[in-house]
């Protein structure tokens, strides 16, 4: 089988990161070598354009700002990360991906899905995620979570109708796309969901 891309996506405070640890060490108990890495970022460049979207500013970012910002992170994500890895046999886990503009500046922002759909084409042709885990629950629920964290970033300090479009569009976004995009109960115990993660490996690589 050729190395995979598979991404992780959900709203803030749904547990990706200890669920991504879970995925990374089922990858290692198989042996089967990967990176791991995130959007926005994963290259230096990529970070710094990552601190620009996720910082405050005294100025309000445009939305399509922020659009673009997301892609020209992408670009050079996928160009200098991504596909290298891919091609020397390591399999991919990517905290966020493409699925990620949808829901967040296509939900959130509202912006013109045909545009990010254009932009998509431009950058990755037909380059997609072979997996796309969800980790879905209610958005105040993970909201929640994210802010006992503590320190909001710019974008988590939106309001709940912002995440709640996010999840809107996600929800969309897996309609679309359901052969690769998998939907997982996050409102479930983290024991709970990491067993539907494995039982979801297992079931396409097992
Ligand atoms: P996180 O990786 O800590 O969840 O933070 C990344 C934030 O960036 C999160 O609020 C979602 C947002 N984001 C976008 O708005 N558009 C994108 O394309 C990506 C990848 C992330």
């Amino acid at each position: 089988m050729n190395a995979q891309f598979i991404t992780i996506e959900g709203l803030e405070g749904v547990g990706k990161t200890t669920q991504a640890e879970v995925l990374c060490h089922w990858l290692e108990s198989r042996s089967i070598p990967y990176i791991r890495t995130r959007e926005p970022g994963g290259t230096e460049i990529a970070e710094h354009i990552r601190t620009v979207v996720l910082s405050h500013h005294e100025e309000k970012m445009d939305p399509m700002t922020e659009l673009l910002l997301v892609f020209a992170a992408r670009q050079q994500h996928v160009e200098t990360k991504i596909k290298p890895a891919l091609r020397a046999g390591k399999w991919v886990v990517s905290d966020r991906f493409t699925d990620a503009t949808y829901a967040y500046q296509g939900g959130g922002r509202q912006l013109d899905k045909a545009i990010i759909r254009e932009l998509e084409l431009f950058v990755l042709k037909d380059f997609q995620p072979d997996l796309t885990l969800w980790f879905d629950c209610d958005a105040e629920l993970g909201l929640s979570r994210a802010r006992a964290r503590g320190e909001l970033d710019r974008i988590e300090t939106e309001a709940i109708d912002f995440f709640n479009r996010c999840r809107s569009a996600y929800t969309e976004r897996q309609a679309e796309n359901a052969l690769r995009f998998i939907r997982l109960d996050a409102s479930a115990t983290i024991n709970d969901v990491s067993k539907q993660l494995i039982s979801e490996l297992e079931k396409r690589y097992g």
